[in-house]
């Protein structure tokens, strides 16, 4: 019991910046902001939004999840709240544990080395499962576009195999008989969904600091197109639309935050630049706390607007704010903001496909994962083969994936990270009160159990078969670490 729960001192976690194996400091606390709003704002504004105010309900009206209907700026608000109190904690560890793998990082350092496991495993739900989820949107929204310039993509290189499989939808389902077929095998392959993440993962390795400045780039054109947008629905705003105001109450608003919570994941992400940001101690925190506000305000304010320019009920689709604007006569905007959303989730899929090798190259050094995985490029010191294997990979289950699949089971693993991270900013004060601390979560015995509370509570609004999911994808965590990272463990051995 003492060796599965063995702490790593944070002394050790705080990396030589001169070592070879470490990565280069090259980011400053606005880059960091950038990252935050590159990494947020994506395919949970421009796509989930719809399905939170609308509500969803299965090919044999069953239903899945009620919709929030105008009250959706509620739920922006009751996720705002939590993911603040959340994203203290995270500045807090962030700041006093500056180094690449993040919630994993921390809960290594304060709840011992299985926990920390299995967040790292969990992490991965956030990174790469989460964006699988965003390819997908992606490649939905690329192909409006293409379409819109009279290019037309045949069906079997734009649907991915689950995608035609779980499809309540005649013309998807029939896919696979329609499909050309290889040895009796549908072909049903996402290409855009997979040539955006190897493009990304292409970007990505040339180095940090090229990768920062093309999210700038991106991050600058969308929030042109939130302004845009907020500007035109302002002006198109019918009152009548906000009634009624909160069409299932209470449930609808939870159920809303539940799957919208998509929206507001990745503002804890440039945590794992922790090990490349300069002054980290004080840029950390501006970058997590800084991000997030800017969010939650375009959000309630997106929120508000979007149900008052149409009926709640027209908006469960998959592109809602393109279709808000054509509904009230303006095309040309509609598709101006659907460009902005194909640019929007590029700095989205940019921000996790960095994050998620260096959470990897964190959980190899650590000898929880196969030494190969650490390997550091000497001359752009990025963690080159964890970042190339996580781009084929995720792009591979893009090509094949279904978006809806991976929404909840994404949200559920960040939910359950976030609630450790408060647990073990709470653990490490007691553990080590006298510890240097750069940045304190104020009432922390207040904040950190409110955050724990408030993670939970949104995770219940998720649906069953998440949770099952979710808890499969703990076994099998769990099963790797008992046959590999066990006996692996550097920490251990030592
Ligand atoms: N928050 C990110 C998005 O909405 C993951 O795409």
């Amino acid at each position: 019991m003492t060796q599965l729960f063995k702490r790593k001192p944070i002394a050790e976690l705080v990396i030589d910046e001169n070592d070879s194996r470490s990565l280069k400091r090259v980011l400053g606390a606005g880059d960091l902001i950038m990252l935050a709003i590159g990494a947020v704002i994506g395919a949970g504004i421009f796509g989930a939004i719809g399905t939170a105010a609308a509500g969803q309900v299965a090919p044999d009206g069953t239903v899945i999840r009620y919709g929030a209907g105008p009250a959706l700026i509620f739920s922006f608000i009751l996720l705002g709240g939590a993911c603040a109190l959340a994203a203290l904690c995270y500045a807090e560890l962030a700041a006093m544990i500056p180094q690449a793998g993040s919630a994993y990082a921390y809960s290594y350092a304060t709840l011992g080395e299985l926990v920390a496991w299995i967040i790292g495993w969990d992490l991965m739900l956030e990174y790469a499962v989460g964006n699988v989820a965003v390819a997908i949107s992606w490649g939905d929204y690329f192909n409006s576009l293409v379409r819109g310039v009279g290019i037309e993509l045949p069906a079997w290189l734009t649907t991915g195999y689950r995608t035609a499989l779980l499809s309540s939808n005649p013309d998807v389902s029939g896919l696979l008989t329609t499909a050309p077929h290889i040895l009796g095998i549908p072909v049903l392959v996402n290409l855009p969904a997979f040539g955006i993440v190897m493009l990304i993962t292409w970007l990505l390795l040339r180095g940090a600091r090229e990768s920062a400045r093309a999210n700038t780039v991106m991050v600058i054109i969308k929030l042109l197109v939130m302004a845009l947008f907020i500007f035109v629905g302002l002006g198109n705003i019918n009152p009548d639309n906000y009634t009624p105001f909160a069409p299932n109450g209470l449930t609808g608003i939870h159920h809303g935050a539940a799957i919208v919570f998509f929206a507001y994941i990745g503002f804890d992400a440039i945590s794992t630049a922790a090990e490349e940001t300069i002054n980290p101690q004080r840029n950390l925190p501006i970058g997590i706390l800084g991000g997030l506000a800017i969010c939650t305000l375009i959000y309630v304010v997106v929120g508000g607007v979007i149900t008052g320019m149409v009926p709640y009920t027209e908006l469960g689709v998959a592109d809602p704010l393109a279709r808000a604007l054509e509904l009230i006569g303006y095309e040309r905007v509609g598709a101006i903001v659907a460009f902005g959303a194909v640019i929007s989730m590029s700095a989205v899929l940019l921000v996790f496909q960095y994050g998620q090798p260096r959470i990897f190259f964190a959980m190899a050094r650590d000898g929880l994962l196969p030494a190969w995985v650490a390997r550091v490029d000497q001359k752009t010191r990025i963690p080159y083969t964890a970042t190339l294997v996580t781009g084929i990979v995720v792009a591979l289950a893009s090509a094949i994936g279904d978006a809806a699949e991976t929404y909840d089971l994404t949200n559920i693993g960040t939910l359950f990270a976030f609630a450790l991270v408060c647990a073990g900013v709470l653990v490490l004060r007691v553990k080590e009160p006298e510890r240097h601390r750069p940045f304190k979560v104020p009432f922390v015995w207040v904040i950190a159990p409110l955050g724990v509370a408030a993670c939970l509570f949104i995770m219940v609004g998720l649906p069953y078969h998440a949770w099952v999911r979710f808890g499969w994808w703990l076994v099998i965590g769990i099963a790797w670490y008992a046959v590999y990272g066990y006996k692996h463990s550097k920490l251990r051995q030592q």
